[in-house]
């Protein structure tokens, strides 16, 4: 597990997943039995690392990326570093023959993540990337309408994602500076689109085109040592993305917006048989047969309450970590080659409607997306 003091690689991976895996006894495979886990942390500083190992009653530990990969006790290699430095620990790896789990972005740019993909398909490993957002519970439930038929034909899909963060002047900022500079691999539109690929194309179908505009709305804010920096990246996307279908989905993400909705991220899907309204865990419907009729008349007030025209739809289910949920899925597809669709080809495709939206941002035009292939 390389980079696991971050953010990242130490709450959601270590903690949630691998640690809370090693807890409940190993991952369940398909025949009823259980296989342990058992990591080894990987990082720049042995001391921060020593801490982590004692903390948690983890007995391996190692500053050398090297000495890990030569271990052949431990098949798999597990990167959440910083974006910038994933391609060159991710080749050596794959080198080492191990397979392969990554935090997304894949890569910085596509061409690289593509080989990615084709380098661990020559060397025969498995690989898979991060797609958390499928397994928040709002996705969850917005998934069973979608598998039962609720909406009909998809429409259209907007969706809001973001929130502020502060700048960093007289509270600090709540993201990692780096986020900020473009030259460290940050950006919203790099951060975001990698997470947007997957879940409409899991969700609603091959995308088809992109048109973004991209924009830096605070041009300057303050790092973790008090130091005020240009902020080169992205802040705000405002994206449209046309499906192969002919459904137009409209994405907002900014880091300079304050929220006016029950969660930081939305979607509001309509169909021709009904809407919903999905959040991080809440998901509001509206069939067709419960839709009001609404008459434009500037003259009068308003005196609908629109928002009581939704209906909650209920958990049904107890949802797990989506963290937790994917690492079970990744080594039971290691373990016993349970089918598994979210590998690095399908983190290049993320990675590609970055690059797409950045460059359609850049020219002000709409963009192809072909189908990509290894
Ligand atoms: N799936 C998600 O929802 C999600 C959310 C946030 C971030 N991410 C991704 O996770 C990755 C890590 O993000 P984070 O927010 O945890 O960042 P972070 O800054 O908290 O952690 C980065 C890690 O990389 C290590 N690192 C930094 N510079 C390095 C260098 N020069 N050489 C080697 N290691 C170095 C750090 O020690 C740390 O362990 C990024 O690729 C990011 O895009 C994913």
């Amino acid at each position: 597990m390389n980079g696991v003091s971050g953010r990242m690689g130490y709450r959601q991976h270590l903690l949630r997943s691998i640690l809370a895996i090693r807890e409940q006894g190993g991952v369940l495979l398909a025949d009823g039995s259980r296989v342990q886990v058992e990591p080894m942390l990987v990082g720049r500083s042995k001391e921060k690392l020593a801490e982590l190992a004692a903390k948690h009653g983890i007995e391996h530990y190692t500053d050398s990326l090297d000495e890990a990969l030569a271990n052949p006790d431990f098949p798999i290699y597990a990167d959440f570093l910083v974006t910038t430095k994933r391609v060159e620990a991710i080749k050596k790896a794959i080198a080492a023959g191990k397979h392969i789990y990554t935090e997304k972005p894949t890569a910085e740019s596509f061409d690289d993540a593509l080989e990615l993909a084709r380098l661990a398909t020559a060397a025969g490993v498995k690989n898979g990337v991060v797609h958390d957002k499928l397994y928040l519970p709002g996705f969850q439930k917005l998934r069973r309408l979608i598998d039962s038929g609720f909406f009909g034909r998809i429409l259209s899909v907007r969706g809001e994602f973001g929130y502020w963060v502060f700048e960093g002047d007289w509270q600090p900022a709540q993201r990692p500076s780096w986020n900020y500079r473009a030259e460290d691999g940050g950006g919203i539109v790099s951060d975001m689109f990698a997470h947007w690929n997957y879940v409409i194309e899991n969700l609603f179908g091959r995308i088809d085109s992109v048109y973004a505009r991209a924009v830096t709305h605070i041009p300057s804010r303050v790092d973790e040592a008090g130091a005020t920096y240009t902020a080169t990246a992205d802040d705000a996307a405002y994206a449209i993305f046309e499906l192969e279908d002919g459904a137009i989905v409209q994405l907002n993400s900014s880091w300079a917006v304050r929220v006016n909705r029950k969660e930081l991220v939305e979607f509001q899907v309509d169909g021709t048989l009904g809407s919903a309204v999905v959040g991080l865990f809440g998901c509001r419907i509206q069939p067709r047969n419960a839709t009001p009729k609404p008459v434009w008349n500037p003259d009068l007030p308003e005196s609908h309450d629109y928002f009581q025209d939704w209906i909650e739809v209920p958990d049904n289910d107890a949802f797990e970590n989506g963290f937790k949920v994917q690492w079970e899925q990744f080594l039971r597809h290691v373990l016993e080659d349970a089918p598994y669709e979210f590998d690095l080809l399908a983190g290049a495709r993320g990675v590609r409607l970055s690059e797409e939206g950045l460059r359609s941002s850049a020219e002000g035009r709409r963009i192809q997306l072909p189908a990509v292939s290894l």
